[in-house]
């Protein structure tokens, strides 16, 4: 069964207390989720393999730790999933960014694919799949599914907010598969909101509502 590590950072809370704040603003909301995205990124890349390498500093010569370059990506469930992107390169600016698309099919309500794009090396990266919100779960399984159809192997999921509901339906699809949480919330209302939630990230971050 893959962990769930909930992070309880004093930084991010603070920040997700204005995140989830009903008059936040669009510009303010996507700073912040830019902002949060990248704390969470510098959390879910703590274990990346590190090698030693010989410097010299201004003083002497010695072995100091470098990352190996191990092949990472990035993957934004779209469209929320793009407003953590950019915080996540602030603080990883060489990884490489796939892009998954999904809708909700109106009758079904399943998560259906309608665009992937993925660095072609994908079964050989160590891959975070980003989305703000894991409320159903419907989403990350679709879009993990659709990653490891093309190969993916090592892939971890990172999001704001999940309701309880999410995390056990995508730990029951995927258990290989480490989940990375800013809050745990409640629970899932009636629409499928995250309780108590944020509201609609997408529409938040692009503001569209
Ligand atoms: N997606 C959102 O943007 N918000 C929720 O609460 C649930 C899913």
């Amino acid at each position: 069964m893959g962990k769930v590590h909930v992070f309880d950072h004093p930084l991010i809370q603070h920040k997700l207390s204005y995140i989830r704040d009903v008059h936040t603003g669009t510009k303010e909301f996507r700073e912040l989720v830019d902002e949060v995205g990248m704390l969470m990124a510098y959390e879910v890349t703590r274990d990346l393999e590190l090698q030693d390498v010989e410097i010299d500093t201004p003083v002497t010569k010695m072995v100091a730790k470098r990352l190996t370059g191990k092949k990472l990506a990035f993957v934004p469930i779209l469209r929320a999933g793009l407003g953590m992107t950019q915080g996540i390169l602030n603080l990883v600016p060489a990884a490489r960014i796939g892009h998954v698309g999904l809708y909700r099919d109106p009758e079904t309500l399943d998560a259906v694919e309608y665009f992937v794009k993925l660095p072609q090396d994908i079964e050989e990266r160590e891959i975070v799949v980003v989305d703000p919100m894991l409320a159903t779960g419907a989403s990350a399984i679709e879009a993990i599914n659709s990653l490891k159809k093309r190969g993916a192997k090592n892939i971890r999921f990172m999001c704001l907010v999940a309701a309880p509901e999410g995390v056990e339906k995508l730990q029951e699809a995927h258990e290989d598969v480490d989940i990375f949480i800013a809050a745990l919330d409640e629970k899932l209302d009636d629409h499928a909101y995250i309780t108590p939630g944020l509201g609609d990230a997408g529409d938040r971050l692009f503001g569209t509502k």
